[in-house]
């Protein structure tokens, strides 16, 4: 079976966006390949997080992606740093990675723009850090965008560089995977553009909003002075309504707006009011999981330990046979 390796940002938390994206791939994917799905906290390590927001960052993450329904059972979903093999596996492939290609990576010129003043070896080597992530499991398919492309190149250019470097046919080239056309776009509320969690506070649905917080977001949405005649086109804002619609609402529902839009009879503020509703009807129980979950010591622990086992256990075979490969046998 083929293995899927990614990692999840530990910063992040989860919006409809996030959750009609990559979440419903993971879960997918979970079903069907040998998935390793980690949270990067060595990664966040580069932006000098608190310990504090460092702990509660990553439970967060974790409560919420089990509340979305990875399963500890189907996937290996693990906390990078309970790994430290990958560490090691970092390490040896610093050996081979030149400062020249580091630097020219797109994300590193765009982070020493925005921190100046914390620009960091952890900063430039960061595609090396996610080629061991990758590499460890010697994963074929990586569930990433196309923000990630280029690490992905880095990666097969890694992992090439040892296999020509040591005369072995080590590690498979990864390549980037998502299922054919179910990335469904989830427009955010401010009228242009994708949900995303750096487009304004107002732009995403997160996943743990409050019901006030998701009406207030919702009735502040962007929308348009309303149809001139009948029949007329959408705007991009009021489309984009329609598609959140489309995600959390009743074809009844979908289809009773379209028509007062068509006959011209459509109040946006109704309109709205029923959107936040739905969104509402829909995040509750996944909000409810999060909760239970962040509360739940021991189910947290248990899932880290469980998917730490696993981990180590691919992990472990990986770093002994790269060893072996390089020549550590004394
Ligand atoms: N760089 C990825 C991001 O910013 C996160 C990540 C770290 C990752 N290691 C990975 C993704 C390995 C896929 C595979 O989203």
């Amino acid at each position: 079976m083929e293995t899927v390796v990614s990692g999840i940002r530990s910063t992040g938390n989860l919006h409809l966006g996030n959750y009609f994206g990559a979440m419903l791939n993971f879960i997918r994917m979970q079903n069907e390949f040998n998935c390793f799905f980690f949270i990067a906290d060595y990664h966040s390590l580069t932006t000098h997080p608190k310990p504090a927001d460092l702990r509660r960052n990553v439970r967060q993450v974790l409560a919420e992606y089990l509340a979305c329904g990875l399963d500890p059972a189907k996937s290996t979903l693990y906390v990078q740093s309970d790994v430290p093999e990958v560490a090691e596996l970092y390490l040896l492939l610093n050996m081979n990675a030149y400062l020249g290609e580091l630097e020219r990576a797109t994300t590193f010129k765009e982070k020493a723009r925005k921190q100046p003043d914390n620009i960091n070896a952890g900063l430039l080597t960061y595609p090396v850090l996610m080629a061991a992530d990758i590499l460890l499991h010697k994963a074929s398919k990586v569930p990433v965008g196309k923000d990630q492309e280029q690490h992905l190149e880095m990666t097969r250019q890694f992992g090439n560089r040892f296999n020509r470097m040591y005369e072995v046919n080590y590690f498979p080239e990864p390549v980037a995977f998502n299922f054919g056309g179910a990335l469904v776009k989830v427009p955010g509320l401010d009228g242009a553009g994708k949900m995303g969690k750096s487009e304004g506070e107002g732009n995403a649905v997160f996943l743990y909003d409050s019901d006030d917080v998701i009406r207030k977001k919702v009735m502040r949405a962007v929308s348009d002075s309303g149809p001139a005649a009948p029949d007329s086109p959408r705007s991009e804002a009021v489309e984009n309504l329609f598609a959140l619609m489309a995600l959390v609402s009743t074809d009844e529902t979908i289809r009773f707006f379209d028509q007062a839009y068509k006959d011209c009879s459509i109040r946006y503020g109704d309109m709205k009011k029923q959107l936040a509703e739905d969104m509402i009807r829909f995040i509750t129980p996944i909000r409810e999981r999060i909760e239970d979950n962040l509360r739940d010591e021991s189910l947290l622990e248990k899932a880290m330990a469980i998917g730490r086992e696993k981990a180590r256990t691919s992990a472990d075979k990986t770093v002994a046979e790269v060893r072996e490969i390089i020549g550590m046998r004394y």
